[in-house]
């Protein structure tokens, strides 16, 4: 093994793929006397450092960054378009910088439903790194879990696949995640304890990791917490 894969298996272990709510955004705007979407303005610097310093330091090799739920859209309007727009610069504004450090991007969710133009930066930038290999980032926009299985069992119907084939490496290819292992580590900010229809069918075996501090403070240091309480884990995928 090489000298530098070498040191990655080190740092990361069996670790292969982080999922992160990213919560608190908007109890961070308000503790600071700021409106909500300042909350997501700033959350997206936690993102940008959380994606360098997994694939730099860490070398990861897939990360999932849950940005809006199905569920999101019962906010109010207002923050709802305020959501999307700092989405689209996120996306056409870090695309270039992700291609240079290699990242290859996936959107996970139901992407026509998210406004034209986030869509046309999103497919941009998926289409700019599709050759990349280097980390995965999975960006879940306009995602639900329940969805995901239920897209997944239309496909399988509409594809005519017969009962008897249909088995869970069968049934993972169908997911939005197709071709992406299970989640191992499964992080939430923002002091909730719960996992909000996220990945639900591949965090089945993860290891999951809450804390309470607020995503726009989730730091380095905050990460490096995390992986930490993930490799004193023991994980026996229900065996003994
Ligand atoms: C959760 O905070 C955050 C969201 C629903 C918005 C999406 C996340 C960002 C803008 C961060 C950057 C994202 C990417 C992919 C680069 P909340 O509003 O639920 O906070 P609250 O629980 O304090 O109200």
């Amino acid at each position: 093994m090489e000298a530098a894969s070498l040191a990655a298996e080190e740092k990361t272990g069996s670790l292969r793929h982080v999922a992160i709510i990213m919560d608190g955004n908007g109890r961070w705007a308000e503790c600071h006397g700021l409106p909500r979407l300042r909350g997501h303005i700033v959350g997206v610097d936690s993102a940008r450092s959380t994606i360098r310093y997994l694939n730099n330091g860490y070398q990861l090799k897939y990360l999932t960054l849950y940005g809006f739920s199905t569920e999101n859209w019962n906010r109010s309007q207002d923050e709802v378009g305020g959501i999307f727009r700092v989405f689209e610069e996120v996306v056409g504004g870090m695309s270039q910088e992700l291609h240079k450090e290699g990242v290859r991007l996936r959107h996970l969710g139901r992407l026509e439903e998210l406004p034209q133009s986030l869509q046309q930066e999103m497919n941009k930038a998926i289409k700019l790194t599709e050759n990349n290999t280097g980390m995965t980032l999975g960006f879940a926009f306009s995602y639900g879990g329940r969805n995901e299985i239920l897209d997944a069992v239309r496909r399988i119907l509409a594809e005519g696949i017969p009962p008897q084939n249909i088995d869970e490496e069968l049934f993972s290819r169908f997911l939005y995640t197709t071709g992406m292992p299970d989640v191992d580590l499964l992080i939430r900010t923002g002091g909730e304890l719960r996992i909000s229809n996220f990945l639900i069918w591949q965090s089945a075996y993860s290891e999951y990791y809450f804390t309470d501090v607020l995503w726009p403070d989730f730091d380095e240091k905050e990460i490096d917490k995390a992986l930490l309480a993930y490799r004193q884990r023991q994980r026996r995928f229900g065996g003994l």
